[in-house]
């Protein structure tokens, strides 16, 4: 039996307590957990100057071996900032109107794709079970495929996958789709997902639809539900309860991304506040926003954006003893956080396009089964079919968000505790253990498949 081999563009750093704020680092870790040695491969998160290929990065920390690479600044910027977060991003969010394609940008994308394929090789042995994450490496598995490796390849996807009618606007969407046949699995988030990746495949007449499967990702609960207790009991969260005198708390919690819906979101909490006056001077909006790819324009403009929106917010409606919106950018330790959705009445997550998203998971998995808090989620999220229970909004509709925030802020204990019974069987029935299980099973029982072609 051979070892398993994750790679990711992000991998944890096993030194940091504080980890950036990201679904797939967290996913993996928890599914990680079952003890199995594994050796994880990607990118050290360090940007230098160097000639030839770089020596990978080796440290073992329990199970896991992190075998990391650095990359210079210009493979840096050509292929994270602008290919994979400036092009394949707002292309697979259905925003593309914000994609800004450079030829340039996909070869230094190809270049790096190649680059970790070259560092990978050299670590791997026969036997080895690749899984390869995210639109940063969809050509990785061509690539190891070019340099000899046989054993199986599986690919999953962390974000949405696009139409094909949307699809096609991508300059090398052809080399691309025509890479990813050399995958033995296929994972996306879920079903809409994997038929529109069939239906590019079909339109581009590659074979490998019938490799396709949506393996939903979920959090493992009932660590997380513990942390929350835990949490809940220290300081910080002592702190936030204080401050809002007993008074209802709306949490909002989101990487500073435009897929989130956060400019969408503060105009429906400004709504709120408009059409549903008996809330002033009681509610509190509690939005953290860790700052993400704060070098990519689309960001910084995006941050400029709610600065000003909150401003104006506050401005408004603002009491001398009342704040309706407080809005963090730092990160704060998910132990934290877990406390902080404990102590929410209501959690407000309106992405205008998800993969998944596990905080909406993670706000479940944090309640008290005597007390639980209402969701209000987007049904534009890939949770959104699994949460069905949850009060299912369109998030660009500021009167719906009105709405929905009302009814969850005086919906009654025992409504409450129906939707939250029948959320959380949902998020305990696909914990991060049994998807990464149910992905290698399939993946296990595939042929390996080994004539795949070399992508242009
Ligand atoms: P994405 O992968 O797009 O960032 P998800 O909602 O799927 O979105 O995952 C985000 C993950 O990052 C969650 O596990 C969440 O707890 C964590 N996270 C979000 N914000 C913070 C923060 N401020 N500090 C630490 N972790 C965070
Ligand atoms: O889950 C989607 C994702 O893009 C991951 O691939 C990534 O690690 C995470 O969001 C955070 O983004 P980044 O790695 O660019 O900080």
């Amino acid at each position: 039996m051979g070892r398993l081999v994750i790679v990711s563009n992000r991998v944890p750093d096993p030194h940091e307590l504080a980890q950036p704020a990201g679904g797939l680092t967290v996913a993996l870790a928890d599914a990680l957990r079952s003890g199995d040695p594994c050796l994880w491969f990607g990118w050290s998160g360090r940007q230098m100057e160097f000639e030839g290929d770089p020596a990978p990065n080796v440290e073992t920390h329990g199970s896991v071996t992190y075998a990391t690479i650095p990359l210079t600044p210009a493979q840096h910027r050509g292929y994270y900032q602008n290919f994979s977060n400036g092009i394949l991003w707002p292309l697979f969010h259905y925003r593309l109107g914000l994609m800004s394609y450079e030829r340039a940008d996909w070869f230094r994308y190809l270049e790096v794709n190649r680059l970790f394929a070259r560092g990978l090789a050299s670590m791997l042995e026969p036997g080895d079970t690749v899984w390869i994450h995210d639109y940063h490496l969809f050509p990785l598995g061509q690539e190891l495929r070019n340099l000899g490796f046989q054993g199986r390849i599986g690919f999953f996807l962390h974000i949405p996958l696009p139409p094909w009618s949307l699809f096609r606007a991508l300059p090398p969407a052809e080399p691309i789709l025509r890479s990813m046949q050399a995958y033995d699995i296929i994972g996306l988030q879920t079903e809409e997902d994997a038929n529109n990746l069939r239906g590019c495949f079909e339109a581009e007449g590659l074979s490998g639809a019938d490799r396709v499967r949506p393996f939903p990702i979920g959090i493992d609960p009932t660590q997380f539900g513990a942390d929350a207790r835990l949490a809940f009991a220290g300081e910080e969260v002592q702190r936030l309860r204080d401050s809002v005198h007993d008074e209802p708390l709306i949490i909002g919690v989101d990487r500073l991304d435009y897929s989130k819906g956060l400019q969408e979101r503060f105009l429906g909490y400004e709504r709120l506040l408009t059409r549903y006056p008996e809330h002033r001077r009681h509610v509190t909006y509690l939005q953290v926003a860790p700052v993400s790819r704060g070098e990519v324009e689309e960001y910084r403009l995006l941050r400029r954006q709610l600065d000003e929106t909150i401003g104006r917010i506050n401005g408004a409606f603002a009491e001398f003893d009342w704040t309706p919106i407080r809005y963090l950018t730092r990160p704060v330790p998910r132990s934290v956080l877990a406390g902080f959705y404990r102590l929410a009445d209501v959690a407000l997550i309106t992405p205008l396009r998800d993969g998944m998203n596990l905080v909406a998971k993670e706000y479940i998995a944090a309640q008290d089964p005597d007390h639980p808090g209402a969701l209000v989620l987007s049904h534009l999220a890939g949770a959104a079919p699994e949460l069905s229970e949850a009060l299912l909004v369109n998030p660009h509709d500021a009167d719906a968000i009105a709405d929905a925030l009302h009814e969850a802020l005086t919906m009654n204990l025992e409504e409450r505790k129906r939707r939250w019974t029948l959320l959380d069987n949902e998020v305990r029935s696909t914990t991060a253990g049994s998807w990464a299980r149910d992905f290698l099973t399939a993946l296990d029982a595939a042929d390996a498949n080994v004539d795949g072609q070399t992508p242009a």
